[in-house]
């Protein structure tokens, strides 16, 4: 499984990227505002983020209401960097859109998925990624996780590539703990975009953390010896 950093922040994709693990961002409305972004410099924005990560894709994520509004800012959007990737939240207007901009060339990830059926109607649509969310089931008492394992069920009991001729991935979203990391991976997830927060709990475990001042410990007797 890779994974993405959910972030809009340059200094948390930075050191993530030094990490030597990263392959992909995403982005979305509040990752930005979070950041203090405005909307002028949205494009700017998402353009330094695009450079900084050399080719790894990086969702961009579309306001547009219409359909015919989303394939322009997708086009547009698409067209600021080639790893752009044009992120639409799922609803008939962003699978249209997608239908349009896949056949161009332009990459989709279809966001704010809950359910298989919206994941299978993404799918079909042409979108590249489908984003399903585990931590907003959390948030509401339900499991996150067992709806998950639907999607990637539904997803992979089909040859993407040979019916609809494209490659499909599932992005594990809205993950907030190690844990949605482990299970997604249990799952067989192609990818998890994880906010820095909890990547670096990833990494974190209090065994290392011990074993490592024990070590160090240890080491500072055998110089003294
Ligand atoms: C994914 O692409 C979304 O931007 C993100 O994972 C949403 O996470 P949240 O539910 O923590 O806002």
């Amino acid at each position: 499984m890779k994974f993405f950093i959910d972030t809009a922040d340059l200094d948390e994709i930075k050191e993530a990227k030094g990490w030597g693990v990263l392959a992909g961002v995403t982005t979305n409305p509040s990752l930005y505002m979070k950041v203090g972004g405005k909307l002028a410099d949205f494009e700017d924005h998402m353009v330094k983020i695009a450079h900084l990560c050399d080719g790894l894709p990086v969702s961009a994520e579309s306001t547009a209401k219409s359909a015919e509004d989303m394939i322009v800012e997708g086009r547009h959007l698409s067209s600021l960097a080639p790893n752009i990737v044009v992120k639409l939240p799922i609803c008939a207007e962003s699978l249209a859109a997608t239908r349009r901009l896949s056949e161009e060339g332009v990459r989709i990830n279809m966001t704010l998925v809950f359910s298989a059926p919206q994941a299978l109607l993404a799918a079909n649509a042409g979108a590249r990624y489908i984003s399903p969310f585990v931590g907003r089931f959390d948030d509401i008492g339900e499991d996150g996780i067992d709806e998950l394992s639907t999607v990637i069920q539904c997803i992979e009991n089909y040859s993407w590539d040979k019916n609809v001729d494209h490659e499909v991935e599932i992005i594990t979203a809205s993950v907030r703990t190690p844990n949605h990391v482990t299970q997604a991976a249990l799952l067989g997830a192609d990818i998890a975009t994880v906010p820095f927060g909890a990547l670096k709990k990833c990494l974190a475990h209090p065994l290392t953390q011990q074993g490592l001042e024990r070590f160090e410990a240890d080491w500072e007797k055998v110089k003294g010896a």
